[in-house]
């Protein structure tokens, strides 16, 4: 008892705030398990926090710029706050290490993609007011535990959906990113450990598992690839849906289109980034694969589940890439007719091959590119938003709407986002439902009956 009031005396609040992909999200998760041990709670308030940590991004100039701002706007805080701690962790983190130390002075401290399990000790070398860098990368196996399983990440409640690292880093080295510099080489992390991660999840709610990696049907470890891996977990009564983010086109063969079919919890769904629509481009970006393959590909799902989902990312303004080439990027779009596309204009960054490459192009020929093809492809969402109206999907409900009254939402096993009016389903629970409408981001369904579930 006693013991209990004192840490709730010295509770402290962290403060995390995310920036970039779902293997940051991932990451943020973590942190936060850790330094709850470490008798931290969370806060979604800054001014409140006695710790904030930025997790940072480094993709594009535009990401590695807003950490910047942001640390240049924590100054006045750090000014009324004295004890308060800033730390700054992520890619940014990874690839400038102590320099973050000189360009912003009010951070305490640095720590890289491979440090974050070393929180607690660099609190404590922080509390005695030392700046601390840490990045250092850990002994480069190529299959490995990269999250350590500690008893006291068991013990959260999940989601309804979670996501799993299976993968970490990336041996692709395609010549504009910087994920390989920020992550490291690819390490894929231990089938036993993945299958305990997921048994404890679904013991603790979760329905839905989207397995995260930069490459991930690359993954290999201790004789499981990524196929048998997808098997392995389909075995895991409960677990109702099976996603995984993202495939390299150059990996996906037949194999894995098979387990869209036989493996029943794998969802009718993928993203396969196809970055350009010219092959041109797409040598001098080293992705390994044609348009030609690239068909193929999208061919191998189809013709096995034409109804599957497929979404893609795109990259405008390449250096070099001429208006004939752009074309061909539209054209892509037009004949795959991708379900989403998450496209970016071109951004140089810093080791990466192609910020070295002649020929970049001006901003305004880069955004004009990208208007136009968001142009496109909202036209081919409205034809195919349109085409779902009056169908029955299963929808994994997610929680209730945060503006509209008795409604609930979720998403299809299409990864669409779906608002149900009159809807009083719990999170987790599995509906049927008649698409109604839709708007430009997400449809609209009522139930097609009503679960003798309430409240
Ligand atoms: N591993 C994932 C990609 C992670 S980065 C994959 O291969 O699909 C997510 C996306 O950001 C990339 O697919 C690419 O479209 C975009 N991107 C990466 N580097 C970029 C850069 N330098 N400029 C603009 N977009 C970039
Ligand atoms: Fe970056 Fe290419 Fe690796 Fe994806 S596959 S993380 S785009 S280097
Ligand atoms: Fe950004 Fe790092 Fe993810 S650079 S996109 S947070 S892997």
């Amino acid at each position: 008892m006693k013991e209990h009031s004192q840490k709730a005396e010295t509770k402290k609040k962290v403060h995390i705030q995310t920036y970039g992909c779902q293997m940051n999200e991932y990451d943020t998760n973590k942190m936060l398990e850790v330094l709850r041990h470490e008798n931290y709670s969370q806060t979604d308030c800054q001014t409140e926090a006695d710790l904030i940590i930025l997790n940072t991004c480094s993709i594009r100039e535009k990401a590695e710029n807003k950490v910047y701002s942001e640390l240049g706007r924590l100054r006045e805080l750090k000014s009324v706050k004295p004890d308060l701690k800033i730390g700054v962790g992520g890619c940014v983190a990874q690839q400038e290490g102590k320099d973050i130390l000189r360009r912003a002075n009010n951070v305490d401290f640095v720590f890289g993609t491979d440090n974050l399990f070393e929180l607690p000790k660099i609190l404590r070398r922080v509390a005695g007011r030392k700046k601390i860098s840490m990045t250092e990368r850990h002994a480069r196996q190529k299959v490995r535990n990269f999250i350590p399983d500690y008893t006291f990440l068991q013990s959260k409640t999940f989601g309804v959906k979670a996501q799993i690292a299976i993968t970490k880093g990336c041996n692709n080295h395609c010549s504009f990113c910087v994920v390989p510099f920020t992550r490291g080489v690819e390490v894929s992390r231990e089938p036993e450990h993945i299958i305990s991660e997921a048994r404890r999840l679904v013991a603790a709610g979760t329905r839905e598992i989207c397995l995260l990696g930069q490459n991930v049907n690359s993954y290999k470890a201790n004789g499981t690839d990524f196929v048998e891996l997808l098997r392995l977990l389909d075995e895991i009564e409960n677990l109702e849906r099976l996603r995984f983010i993202s495939p390299h086109p150059k990996d996906f063969h037949s194999e894995l289109a098979e387990a869209f079919i036989t493996l029943p919890s794998l969802c009718e769904q993928m993203h396969l980034p196809l970055q350009s629509g010219s092959d041109r481009i797409l040598r001098r970006m080293r992705r390994w694969y044609t348009m030609e393959t690239f068909y193929e590909k999208v061919a191998l799902l189809r013709d096995r589940i034409p109804h599957a989902t497929l979404s893609t990312d795109l990259i405008v303004g390449f250096p070099g890439e001429t208006d004939e080439e752009f074309e061909m990027t539209m054209e892509a779009v037009r004949n795959v007719r991708f379900d989403l596309i998450y496209s970016f204009k071109y951004s140089a960054r810093p080791g990466t091959r192609a910020a070295e490459y002649p020929e970049h192009l001006p901003e305004n020929v880069k955004s004009e590119r990208l208007k136009r093809l968001l142009e496109t492809q909202a036209k081919i969402i409205k034809e195919k938003n349109a085409a779902l109206t009056g169908s029955f999907q299963e929808v994994l409900i997610e929680g209730k709407h945060h503006r509209k009254e008795n409604t609930a939402t979720g998403r299809t096993r299409g990864y669409h986002s779906v608002a149900i009016k009159d809807c009083r389903i719990k999170a987790g629970e599995l509906l049927q439902v008649h698409i109604t409408g839709a708007n430009p981001n997400s449809l609209i369904a009522e139930p097609l009956y009503t679960s003798t579930v309430s409240g």
